[in-house]
């Protein structure tokens, strides 16, 4: 019997690892509020981004209201994504941008897509979180320094040509070819984004496009086309910063449709909420996604079991779930068939697994 106990407990605490791994979906708030250009990938992007989310065991909202950018609305998310954003002024009002700062500053995870660049470009937390910015003919009344971040100078036409891979070994890289032919454009920025500390991962191929445009800022060597920031800078002195991801690519609807593109961006928005600063790993975290911890999400279901605090500690060493190990988790429990795809019912199916697996061995011990 007391074997039988054992293995029934040593079981059941892997499935409720199991749960509490599940329980860690990350939740990422999409933002495209267009003041300026209004690109029309915009809900090609959200629909196959929300499509995706469960590959990343991620949950994505997306919103284009200014007013979600409050304190206690932004804290509930892992992640902000802002997507093709453009424009000044109302993108966000100056209570938003204070939020938005909070945010960063309690370790809360930034990703931005494409003309996210051309965007407030007047708000220094914003631009150094994101690195930087690309200039429109109107808003050339003023240039960011490099410290400032840098910000979108302008683009040549759309046209077919190919990007270096820097960072292979990235998770938003790790898969596309050293040479990638991609349909986009590629931008020039104001600033050089290493100058923040940045790593850049793709370079736009200089002899590869024809760009007409005269150059009037210093973007560095080789020329930044994405890029991410281990701790990103828009944090205030004694903020926790959490991870920056950038790319500068993704203008057409047909490229929201190539499965490598999209590997690319789910690869940056993973990698970015691996920072361990926010809920979905780091259960002393200040922000991220307060209801799907494992502290809330308590299936009563066969004993619970006794948690020490520092179990309960995702800082403690060892007990740390990588978000990779919480995406195979999730993928094996997608692969379990339909009834068993929850996991309360991976719960029960497991624990009923056990008991009868537990009374043969029992059998066979006697
Ligand atoms: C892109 O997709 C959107 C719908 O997601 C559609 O409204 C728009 O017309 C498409 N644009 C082009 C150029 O096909
Ligand atoms: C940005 O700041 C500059 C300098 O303070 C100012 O001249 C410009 O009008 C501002 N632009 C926007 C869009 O707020
Ligand atoms: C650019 O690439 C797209 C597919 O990525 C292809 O359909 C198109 O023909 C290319 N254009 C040129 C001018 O090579
Ligand atoms: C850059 O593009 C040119 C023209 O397509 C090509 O000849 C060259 O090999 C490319 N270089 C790299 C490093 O990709
Ligand atoms: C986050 O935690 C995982 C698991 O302990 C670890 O492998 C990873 O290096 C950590 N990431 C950071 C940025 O500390
Ligand atoms: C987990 O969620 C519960 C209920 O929302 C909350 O009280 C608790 O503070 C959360 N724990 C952490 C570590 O976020
Ligand atoms: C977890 O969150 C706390 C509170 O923000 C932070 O001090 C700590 O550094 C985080 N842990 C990791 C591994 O980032
Ligand atoms: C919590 O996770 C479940 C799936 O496990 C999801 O249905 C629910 O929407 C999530 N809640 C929040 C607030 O993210």
């Amino acid at each position: 019997m007391s074997t039988l106990c054992l293995l029934y407990l040593s079981f059941w605490t892997l499935l409720a690892q199991l749960e509490s791994v599940y329980a860690t979906q990350a939740r990422v708030l999409i933002y495209s509020r267009t003041l300026g250009f209004r690109h029309d990938s915009i809900p090609t992007a959200i629909d196959v981004l929300k499509a995706k989310q469960e590959s990343i065991n991620v949950e994505f909202t997306s919103t284009e209201d200014p007013s979600q950018f409050t304190d206690s609305t932004l804290s509930g998310y892992d992640a902000l994504l802002f997507l093709s954003t453009t424009g000044e002024g109302k993108v966000l009002d100056a209570d938003g941008i204070a939020s938005f700062q909070k945010y960063l500053n309690l370790g809360g995870n930034f990703v931005a897509i494409h003309s996210a660049s051309d965007t407030l470009r007047n708000t220094t937390c914003y631009t150094r979180e994101l690195g930087a910015s690309l200039p429109l003919e109107t808003s050339r009344e003023f240039s960011l320094t490099s410290i400032q971040g840098s910000i979108f100078d302008y683009h040549p036409a759309l046209q077919n040509f190919t990007v270096d891979v820097f960072g292979p070994s990235h998770p938003s890289t790790s898969m596309l070819p050293a040479q990638w032919t991609v349909q986009d454009e590629a931008y020039n920025f104001e600033s050089d984004p290493r100058a923040l500390g940045a790593v850049v991962v793709l370079s736009a191929n200089e002899s590869s496009y024809v760009d007409t445009g005269v150059r009037r800022f210093d973007q560095g060597t080789p020329h930044p086309t994405a890029w991410y920031q281990e701790k990103g800078a828009g944090i205030q002195a004694g903020g926790v910063a959490g991870r920056s991801f950038y790319t500068s690519l993704g203008h057409l609807n047909e490229t929201w449709q190539d499965e490598l593109f999209l590997s690319h961006v789910l690869g940056g928005i993973s990698w970015a909420l691996q920072s361990n600063t926010t809920r979905a790993f780091n259960s002393s975290a200040l922000v991220g996604n307060q209801e799907n911890n494992s502290t809330a999400t308590s299936t009563s279901v066969g004993p619970q079991p006794t948690k020490s605090p520092q179990a309960q500690n995702n800082n403690a060493p060892g007990m740390a779930t990588s978000y990779v190990q919480a995406t195979i988790i999730q993928k094996l429990v997608d692969m379990l068939p339909k009834p068993f795809s929850r996991p309360s019912t991976a719960i029960i199916a497991g624990t009923l697994f056990v008991v009868v697996i537990g009374q043969v061995a029992v059998k066979l011990l006697k």
